[in-house]
């Protein structure tokens, strides 16, 4: 069985390491974080009830053995010097040694350099979120894990990956950031806009509880439908009708409230006026061009 030593054993760290481990895939076989503290509580997480001699905390990079595979899953500014330090000790790295990380933002070609060529590096980014690794270990399977990197680091990685249940999907290495930014919308920006929601329902008398039960049934079907359908189909209200005056009403209510308000209104609105003129049956080109010059101006004249 292949060794794997974990530089940072977080949460993403330690649950990949206890699920290989729980499953013959990987033997951990030594786990380096910042304090000898938190490598032997992720030790004792990785080993589980086993107390067999398996995953042993390492004091410093000076106490890591070789091993066929390195996980740095350090926070993502860590990864490059992690690996250049590593690099920096030749005898831990054989040129069949694969190294890899987890991020979403970098590439694996950070991790290039001293005996790892691009053949040997990867990076397997799992859409998971690993707020509590205990958690995780039930829940990882079924996660989609976009991947890209070498063909010796993917010959490897990618079945262990598949054995503890990842759905592998491949993307391009130099368009990662963008993909990560892609994430962080759909996600990340959709709590922002939850919360932009919420802040005018309760400008309007609404409280947040309220809004939030309200918002439940609608988000979920109109997200259903973007997601399932797309979102030409999913799209409904003023800018798919091309009402113009509605889309003008707001922005007189929204620009005195809040100058962030009306901006996330205007800038979301144009992305809008784009998908409405990709609908089936559109609304006037007009009112469409209308709707469009109105949220592109920040006095919103009429
Ligand atoms: N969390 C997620 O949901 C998630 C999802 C997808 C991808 N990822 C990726 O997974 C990677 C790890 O994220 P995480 O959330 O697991 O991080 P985390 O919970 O913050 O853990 C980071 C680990 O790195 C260790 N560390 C920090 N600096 C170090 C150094 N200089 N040398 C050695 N170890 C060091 C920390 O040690 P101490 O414990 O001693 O502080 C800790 O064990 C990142 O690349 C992240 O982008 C995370």
């Amino acid at each position: 069985m292949k060794t794997l030593n974990l530089i940072g054993a977080g949460k993403l760290g330690q649950t990949l390491a206890r699920l290989w481990q729980q499953q013959g895939l990987f033997r951990i076989q030594q786990v380096l974080t910042l304090s000898p503290e938190s490598a032997q509580k992720a030790c004792n997480f990785i080993n589980g009830s086993h107390n067999a001699d398996l995953a042993q905390a390492a004091t410093s990079f000076e106490a890591l053995i070789p091993a066929d595979v390195w996980l740095l899953a350090t926070p993502d500014g860590i990864i490059e010097d992690s690996a250049a330090r590593l690099h920096g000790q030749p005898e831990l790295l054989k040129p069949e040694s694969i190294v890899f990380h987890c991020s979403g933002t970098l590439g694996s070609n950070i991790l290039i350099g001293g005996q790892s060529s691009a053949s040997s590096v990867a990076s397997i980014h799992p859409i998971h979120s690993f707020a509590s690794p205990a958690k995780s270990l039930d829940a990882f399977s079924g996660s989609y894990c976009g991947y890209e990197g070498g063909d010796m680091a993917l010959q490897t990685l990618l079945p262990a990956f598949s054995a503890i249940g990842a759905e592998l999907f491949e993307i391009d290495g130099r368009q990662k950031t963008l993909y990560h930014a892609a994430s962080v919308m759909a996600c990340n920006y959709l709590v922002g806009l939850m919360d932009a929601s919420l802040a005018c329902f309760e400008a309007a008398g609404v409280s947040r509880s309220q809004a939030q039960q309200l918002l439940l049934p609608i988000t979920h079907q109109t997200l259903d439908n973007a997601l399932k359908k797309s979102p030409e189909e999913a799209l409904t209200g003023p800018i798919s009708r091309g009402d113009l005056s509605t889309v003008q009403s707001h922005l007189d209510k929204l620009q005195p409230l809040s100058n962030q308000l009306s901006d996330i209104y205007r800038s979301l609105g144009q992305q809008t006026v784009q998908v409405a003129e990709q609908q089936e049956q559109p609304a006037s080109s007009e009112s469409l061009d209308a709707i469009r010059s109105l949220l592109a101006n920040r006095q919103n004249p009429l």
